[in-house]
């Protein structure tokens, strides 16, 4: 799993507990698929479909920087599905796992299109086209 994105958690991402509130990590979450999909699938007409068990296993406090993971898990005809895992840096302790997110590839019309990947792509191997 490659851990692209660090988030600080700031005043403005706590619950009134004082930790990190679950609605902000599932919107980090989902833009962290969608941002690594639109990318993936080159169709910014990639929407979230599906996601698996939500289950907070430990949390954030202020001033705590979190890291973001995404594998891929599989590539359908018009979806894509990913594996989540948030990490706490200071505590070294997993917050969240989620196994299946599965985001889909649009038309113009809002319909699913095959995307007609089949594997991860690099920037660094598209630059080279
Ligand atoms: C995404 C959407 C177009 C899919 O419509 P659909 O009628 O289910 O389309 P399909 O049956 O052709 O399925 C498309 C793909 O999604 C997958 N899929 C559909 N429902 C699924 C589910 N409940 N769980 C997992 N995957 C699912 C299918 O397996 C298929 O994958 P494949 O093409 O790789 O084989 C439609 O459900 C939609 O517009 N949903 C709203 C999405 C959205 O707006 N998300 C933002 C948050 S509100």
């Amino acid at each position: 799993m490659r851990f692209h994105t660090r988030k600080w958690v700031k005043p403005e991402d706590l619950n009134p507990n004082g930790t990190l509130f679950g609605g902000r990590l599932l919107e980090w979450i989902d833009e962290e698929a969608a941002l690594y999909s639109i990318i993936q699938l080159e169709n910014q007409k990639t929407v979230t479909k599906f996601m698996s068990e939500i289950d907070f296993r430990s949390s954030a406090e202020q001033g705590d920087i979190i890291e973001i993971g995404i594998e891929v898990i599989k590539f359908g005809h018009a979806s894509l599905t990913l594996k989540c895992e948030v990490r706490n840096k200071m505590t070294r302790k997993t917050i969240i796992t989620v196994d299946r997110i599965v985001m889909v590839s649009l038309d113009e019309h809002g319909k699913a299109k095959a995307h007609g990947k089949t594997e991860v792509e690099y920037v660094k191997d598209r630059l080279n086209d």
